[in-house]
C-alpha cells in the first residue's frame, strides 16, 4: 500500500463489504451498465479518491452488474463542457465545484464563494447540509439530481509576487473559476480576472496569460503549480467544495436494488471523500512547504482585516442577484455576522 493510500485509508476509516441486502443482488449480466464518472483534477486529490472510492465500492456491491469508469485531469471533458454533457447524458456523474454551477440556472449556489464567509470546515459543512441542501431540489427541472455535497477546503491565493496587502494585487491577471462572485472580488482587489478552464491553468500560469490564481493547497501541488508559482499566501479568504451531480432520467431508470447500491455507495464515498479532504490539504501544504519552491506567506489579522474590507462590497452585490433572504439564509446557516 502506498503511503498515500494508507494514511487516507486510516483517515477514512470506511468499509468496502457490502451491506447483506447487497448480496443477494441479481446474477451477473454479460453485458454490465457502464456509469461514465468524469472531473477536472488530478486523482490524488480528495475528489479524485472520492470517485475512485465510489468505483470500488459500487462495483463490489452490485457484484460486477456495474462498471464504472472514471475519466480525472478533464480527459473526457473540460469545466466548459462536462455540466452539458452530464444534461446530455453522456456522463452520468460529476462533481463540478459549487462555483461552476452557473448555466444549471441555481443562483443561490453563488453565496457558497463569498469571500471569509465560513469561518471553520464545519460552517461550510452546516451551510452545505441546510441551505445547500435545499437548492439540490431546485436542480431537478434542468434534469440533474444533487446528491452530495463534497468537500475540498479554503482557498490559498498564488502569484509570482508576495501577495499580502490589497495592493499587491493591482495589475495582475488573476485565473478564476467561471463564478460572477470570484470575478467581483478580483475586481475589488484592482485584479483583472481571467475565467479558464482547470486543465488550462498550468500553461496558463507558465505562459504568463495569467499572473496567479486563487485555489487549495491540494490542487495547487496535483496540478504542479510550485514550478510556475513562487508565491502562496494562506489566506483562507474563500471555500471550494463539490456538489455531487447525477444525470436525473439516469437515476430515475435504475431498478430498485441498484438504485439501492448506488445510494449507498454515494453516500459512503461522500463520508469517505469528506474525512480526507483535510487530511490531503495539510499533507499537501507540507509537500508544497518542504519543496521550498514556493514561498509561503500566513497574513497577520490586519492585513486579513483589510482583504475582508476591500471583499466585503462583494457580499451586497450578491445580495442584489439572489435576493436578500437567500444571503441571510446562508448567513445564518454559516453563523457569520457581517461586520458594520
Ligand atoms: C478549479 O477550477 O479551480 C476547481 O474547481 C477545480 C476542482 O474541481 O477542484
Amino acid at each position: 500500500m502506498s503511503s498515500i493510500t494508507r494514511r487516507t485509508a486510516l483517515a477514512a476509516g470506511a468499509s468496502l463489504l457490502a451491506p447483506a441486502w447487497a448480496q443477494t443482488a441479481s446474477p451477473t449480466p454479460a453485458k454490465p451498465l457502464v456509469i461514465k464518472f468524469s472531473h477536472v483534477v488530478a486523482p490524488e486529490t480528495p475528489k479524485g479518491k472520492g470517485a475512485l472510492r465510489f468505483k470500488e465500492l459500487m462495483e463490489i456491491r452490485s457484484g460486477g452488474r456495474v462498471k464504472v469508469e472514471v475519466y480525472p485531469n478533464s480527459t473526457l471533458f473540460k469545466d466548459k463542457d462536462e455540466i452539458a454533457a452530464l444534461k446530455r447524458g453522456e456522463v452520468q456523474l460529476l462533481a463540478p465545484s459549487l462555483s461552476k454551477l452557473r448555466p444549471l440556472g441555481v443562483k443561490e449556489f453563488e453565496v457558497f464563494d463569498l469571500p471569509f464567509l465560513f469561518k471553520n470546515r464545519n460552517a461550510f459543512t452546516d451551510t452545505a447540509q441546510s441551505y445547500g441542501r435545499t437548492l439540490f431540489t431546485k436542480l431537478e427541472p434542468s434534469g440533474v439530481r444533487g446528491l452530495a455535497f463534497w468537500d475540498n477546503g479554503f482557498l490559498l491565493m498564488s502569484a509570482n509576487r508576495r501577495l499580502r496587502d490589497v495592493d499587491d494585487f493591482k495589475g495582475l491577471k488573476m485565473r478564476i473559476q467561471p463564478s460572477a462572485v470570484a470575478e467581483a472580488e478580483m475586481h475589488a482587489l484592482g485584479a483583472e480576472p481571467r475565467v479558464m478552464n482547470f486543465s488550462e491553468l498550468f500553461t496558463g500560469l507558465q505562459a504568463g496569460s495569467v499572473d496567479g490564481t486563487e485555489g487549495t493547497a491540494s490542487n495547487f501541488l496535483t496540478q504542479r503549480l510550485p514550478e510556475v508559482q513562487k508565491h502562496l499566501t494562506l489566506s483562507n479568504h474563500g471555500y471550494l467544495a463539490y456538489a455531487l451531480l447525477v444525470n436525473r432520467a439516469f437515476h430515475d431508470s435504475l431498478p430498485a436494488d441498484l438504485r439501492a447500491v448506488f445510494d449507498s455507495a454515494v453516500a459512503d464515498a461522500t463520508q469517505y471523500a469528506n474525512a480526507i479532504a483535510n487530511t490531503e490539504n495539510a499533507w499537501a501544504l507540507g509537500k508544497i512547504k518542504t519543496s521550498a519552491r514556493v514561498a509561503l506567506y500566513a497574513p497577520l489579522a490586519a492585513e486579513l482585516d483589510e482583504w475582508r474590507r476591500a471583499l466585503m462590497g462583494v457580499h451586497q452585490d450578491v445580495a442584489t442577484r439572489v435576493g436578500a433572504a437567500a444571503l441571510q439564509a446562508a448567513y445564518q446557516a454559516a453563523g457569520f455576522v457581517p461586520p458594520r
